[in-house]
């Protein structure tokens, strides 16, 4: 009974691969070029490796009967590329997986789903919930939401969903373009912005918890026959303000910049721009959804499902943010 990962290069993937390895587990890797993901990852020479290009329709039929298939791969917020190849990747790639999971008589399948797919609907008296409804701001966020309308029609019969939404995630290194590499080099630039006081939830969680969080539901049996029961909110916790996440970042670092504070409603109306002006193909660095992940607390998750199964974070969030920071800059 293997293993079959895709996105094993990507910044999640390196991270899962090494403790699957160390258990002796058998791995069939999926990726755009096998070749180079075996100079990227050294370990991947003991793995079976096929090629897959999720824009490009079917995955080869690699998956048997009791597999685990984990589903990484995927385009992050940040892709430059139109809605249809959004969807094609994120939304009906998941789809070709998932079905061939299910034909083969996969005992789980894993989707890395995101907050983002719920849109900014938390709030700090309200934090969302994994039966929050979708209304994603971003087409990433509404391309794993459609991929999760999506599972949830499907019929499981004996193959178990188990659905991932994490916030943002942290580590030594991230995808450069996304929320987590941004926040890191700002911390250690001459001068950071800080919105509304930094007061924000900041729903973020390091990406060897998630390595965790994810081992410890695949031991628990944890997931559902699709639907809001196969999912999970995570983060770590517990959930820090963006300011102690700063402040946090600069002390790990030992780099004090200078701060710029900035109230959060004018950053609203720029992040409502930037999603027009990105909609005519103009770039601009803010949009809806990162405006409303570092200054404000829509996407701060209640996590008391994840903690009922018995999960908890191997550190908490100060100490994950540190280290995180630590390795980031390479000390
Ligand atoms: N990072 C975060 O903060 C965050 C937050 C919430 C949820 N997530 C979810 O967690 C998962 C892992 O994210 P990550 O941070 O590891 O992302 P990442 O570092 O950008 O890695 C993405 C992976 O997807 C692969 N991929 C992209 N387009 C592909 C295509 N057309 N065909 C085949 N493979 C393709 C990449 O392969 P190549 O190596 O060939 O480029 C890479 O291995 C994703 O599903 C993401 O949506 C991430």
């Amino acid at each position: 009974m293997a293993f079959v990962l895709s996105g094993a290069g990507g910044f999640l993937g390196r991270a899962l691969l090494p403790p699957l390895l160390e258990r002796g587990e058998e791995l069939f890797l999926l990726g755009r070029d096998p070749a180079r993901l075996g100079r990227q990852l050294p370990e991947a020479a003991s793995c079976r490796c096929e090629t897959w290009d999720m824009r490009q329709g079917e995955a080869p039929a690699v998956v048997s009967a009791g597999d685990t298939v984990i589903h990484m791969a995927a385009l992050l917020g940040n892709a430059r590329v139109d809605r249809r190849t959004y969807l094609r990747v994120n939304t009906e790639a998941v789809m070709h997986l998932a079905r061939q999971a299910i034909g083969a008589g996969a005992e789980c399948f894993v989707f890395f789903s995101t907050v983002s797919a719920h849109g900014p609907i938390g709030s700090e008296e309200a934090p969302l919930r994994e039966d929050f409804p979708f209304r994603p701001v971003s087409l990433y966020g509404e391309s794993k939401a459609r991929a999760e309308e999506e599972l949830a029609r499907l019929d499981w019969g004996r193959t178990r969903l188990l659905t991932l939404r994490p916030g943002v995630i942290h580590g030594a290194d991230p995808n450069a373009h996304s929320s987590a590499a941004r926040l890191m080099r700002m911390m250690a630039a001459p001068s950071y912005l800080r919105a509304g006081g930094g007061r924000s939830c900041f729903n973020v969680i390091r990406r060897e918890h998630l390595v965790h969080a994810l081992l410890y539901l695949l031991e628990q049996k944890a997931g559902a026959a699709g639907g809001t029961e196969a999912a999970f909110l995570v983060r770590d916790d517990p959930c820090p303000s963006m300011a102690q996440v700063q402040d946090w970042i600069q002390q790990a670092i030992g780099h004090q910049g200078r701060r710029i504070a900035l109230p959060a409603f004018p950053l609203k109306v720029l992040g409502q721009l930037g999603d027009v002006l990105r909609a005519r193909g103009i770039p601009f660095p803010l949009s809806r959804e990162t405006v409303a992940g570092f200054s404000g607390s829509g996407y701060y998750s209640d996590i008391s499902k994840l903690l009922a199964s018995g999960w908890r974070p191997p550190a908490d969030a100060r100490k994950a943010v540190l280290a995180s920071a630590r390795e980031f800059h390479g000390q």
